[in-house]
């Protein structure tokens, strides 16, 4: 959804977070390792902040795992990251299932392997009925992608007569990207203490909370993502109004 929603300025825990898992070959390299072992090592920092989520009621988190520059990366990283993803998704899927986690795979999935595919397929459909929190895991995703192809898919609707260019408003982009119905990012994490968006969520993002991290990713545990968390709750929103506009909806609102 692209609605920008007034009152988000009283909600103190995002109803969703993205995070940018930055940091991971650094890690590695400050330890002597080789960069793929800060990948493994990582995997340890999603459990958490998954779990975490689900306790703090956050209703959607979007980890970006691999961006569609990734790719560009030496082969042998790529396919340790590709494997990863496979050993991962099945160790984790049952733990999904029984805490109640929906898990999406958003992205462009055509580039990986028909197995990897499948197994995305598989883990979604497993954790289709889940509702205490959706996982949106980015996989070649990237924001610039995800607005061509909706572009492309508004093209497509002109030219079958489902949609005029008269129609084509913002709320007919957003519907058309990768998850449609799901609410903006409120809080945007970068680990790694890089401070840029690296092509993530560039439509959904307009008007999220950023928060920059200076720990590795791998060192990202429960008690960072708190504070991280507790940083937004102390934000004032204001979505293009004045603060006392803020203040006054709020004593309104009584939040
Ligand atoms: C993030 O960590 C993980 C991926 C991009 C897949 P990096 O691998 O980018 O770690 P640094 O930034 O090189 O330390
Ligand atoms: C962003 O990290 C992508 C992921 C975390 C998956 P990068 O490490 O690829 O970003 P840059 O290259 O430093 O901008
Ligand atoms: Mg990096």
């Amino acid at each position: 959804m692209t609605g920008i929603n007034p009152g988000d300025n009283h909600r103190r825990v995002p109803e969703h977070v993205a995070i940018i898992m930055d940091g991971n070959g650094r890690w590695a390299k400050q330890r002597g390792l080789p960069r793929t072992a800060g990948h493994r090592a990582g995997a340890k920092s999603v459990r958490a902040v998954v779990e975490e989520s689900v306790r703090h009621g956050v209703g959607v988190l979007t980890l970006f795992a691999f961006s569609s520059e990734n790719w560009r990366r030496p082969p042998g990283e790529v396919m340790v990251l590709m494997e990863l993803f496979m050993s991962t998704l099945q160790v984790e899927v049952q733990r999904l299932v029984e805490h109640g986690i929906r898990l999406r795979i958003i992205g462009d999935l055509s580039a990986f392997s028909t197995r990897l595919q499948a197994q995305f397929a598989h883990a979604e459909a497993l954790t289709q009925d889940n509702d205490r929190l959706v996982l949106q895991i980015a996989a070649n995703y990237g924001g610039r992608w995800d607005i061509t192809q909706a572009a492309r898919t508004m093209a497509r609707d002109v030219l079958a007569g489902r949609l005029t260019p008269d129609d084509i408003n913002e709320a007919a982009v957003a519907a058309r990207l990768s998850f449609p119905g799901v609410p903006d990012p409120d809080l945007f994490i970068r680990t790694g203490g890089e401070k840029r968006i690296s092509n993530f969520l560039l439509w959904q993002s307009a008007y999220a909370e950023l928060y920059f991290s200076d720990l590795m990713w791998p060192e990202f545990d429960a008690a960072a993502y708190a504070a991280a968390l507790n940083d937004f709750a102390r934000r004032q929103r204001r979505f293009g109004l004045t603060g006392e506009q803020v203040a006054a909806s709020v004593s309104v609102v009584g939040g």
